[in-house]
């Protein structure tokens, strides 16, 4: 359906209310279908947390937070926070599905650095359709030491859920895991081509990608310089000055822009730079629409990544199509629920060289492990960019490349997985299990 750019105001979410206790916070949240309003004038049938679509959760680092989910809806469901160093049994597995009319609780103890996580669901069969339907909530984690950083706070600190979408002229939703380019609406928190009042001062917008499949290269309309400071794992070592960011599915990127160089009145677009064929580059517009005082700045260094220790296993995934049978695999297999493929060891650090063998289509792949977050050693034997030099926990190798990261198991013990967050990918085998024990 056409949808004019810039005709709807952004939608900025309220964090959830949890029922605090002295030792955690709970949440219940039930998965359900529920009918809003996506596009101007229609409503549309989507699956929600609760009756809200892409609702926030912030949380505090050393407060767990309990999640009982109820699932109201007829097809299963298996929650994970994408990012969370969580228990096996609170990690989504689709061997912990959560059938249509059950319920399950889930145990998040936030002993991680502050970082923009986001939850999603995992089930065997449904996860791409639910996350396309609308189940996709940001989790965001503070703490300490980066609330005592200047950085912008408050309503200058905004989540921006980014993804692409299929609508009917009647404002159904259409999904079809096969046909993405045919998704050409651009959502924002769930608004299509949104515009955003600011104020001429600095913001800290915190980008998520939560489409199946497609990127975002994103640039400001005036080609004008922003700050990357932070990426899946949380803060980058220092800030990086950029003009240009690729933001992939399960991603995370912050960036600090500063509203204060334009003049109110001026209206900022940003863009997509790499839309599919014959679409737009627009995402969505700010509108500076005030002044503000600003006490906010970027310092120089922002927080070191941690050391992860000495490899004393090498690994190598290649990720590869195999277009006769529509597969998409991980050294040559796919997703098996009964096989385990690998065996790490607790407290062990790791090297994993990711290959993307697909150089007959040209197709992008990611690896995400569960678990824990990576550092990125190298691309393609060079040292990574300034913008990778911080904790990761989604990496897209492009095809015909290859990356090397560096991992350390921690803490907990059972059946994890990993695999590419292309979502068809995922949902066509590119996935494999560890078993990590003691
Ligand atoms: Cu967002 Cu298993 O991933
Ligand atoms: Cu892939």
């Amino acid at each position: 359906a056409a949808e004019s750019p810039f005709a709807v105001p952004l939608k900025v979410p309220t964090p959830l209310r949890p029922t605090r206790f002295a030792g955690h916070d709970f949440y219940r949240l039930t998965t359900r279908e529920a009918d809003v309003t996506v596009l101007p004038g229609t409503r549309t049938r989507v699956r929600s947390f609760n009756g809200v679509l892409n609702p926030l959760i912030v949380a505090e680092r050393g407060r767990p937070v309990v999640i009982e989910q109820v699932n109201s809806l007829n097809v299963p469901f298996a929650m994970h926070l994408h990012g969370g160093h969580v228990p096996e049994r609170s990690d989504g597995h689709p061997k912990n599905e959560v059938k249509p009319g059950e319920r399950r609780l889930f145990r998040y103890p936030n002993e991680q650095r502050a970082s923009t996580l986001w939850i999603h669901d995992h089930s065997h069969h449904s996860h791409a359709e639910n996350i396309y339907r609308g189940l996709a909530a940001t989790y965001l984690l503070t703490d300490e030491f980066e609330e005592n950083l200047p950085l912008p706070k408050g309503q200058y600190d905004v989540t921006l859920q980014m993804r692409d979408a299929k609508f009917a002229a009647n404002g159904t939703l259409e999904w079809d895991v096969h046909d993405f380019e045919g998704r050409n609406t651009i959502l924002v928190n769930g608004s299509p081509r949104p515009y955003f009042e600011v104020a001429a001062r600095k913001y800290r917008l915190r980008l998520v990608n939560t489409a199946n499949e497609r990127p975002f290269l994103l640039q400001l309309g005036d080609g004008e310089e922003f700050t990357h400071i932070a990426t899946d794992g949380g803060l980058l070592p220092a800030p990086v000055p950029t003009r240009m960011l690729q933001l992939w599915p399960g991603e995370r990127h912050e960036i600090v822009v500063d509203f204060g160089r334009y003049g109110v009145g001026r209206k900022l677009v940003l863009n997509n730079t790499f839309p599919y064929d014959g679409e737009t580059t627009e995402v969505m517009r700010f509108d500076v629409v005030r002044t503000a005082g600003d006490p906010s700045s970027v310092p120089g260094t922002l927080r070191a990544a941690p050391d992860l220790g000495t490899s004393t296993v090498e690994r190598e995934f290649t990720l590869s199509f195999n277009p006769r049978t529509g597969e998409h695999l991980i050294n040559n297999e796919p997703f098996d629920i009964n096989r385990v493929d690998i065996r790490p060891r607790l407290d062990t650090t790791e090297t994993w060289r990711i290959v993307n063998a697909d150089t007959q289509f040209g197709i992008p792949h990611s690896l995400h492990p569960h678990l824990d977050h990576f550092r990125v050693l190298d691309r393609n034997g060079k040292p990574p960019a300034a913008g990778e030099a911080g904790l990761k926990d989604t990496l897209t190798v492009m095809a015909g490349e290859a990356a090397r990261i560096q991992l350390r198991f921690t803490d907990y013990a059972g059946r994890f997985m990993y695999h590419c967050h292309l979502l068809g990918h995922l949902q066509m085998g590119m996935m494999g299990q560890m078993e990590i024990s003691r």
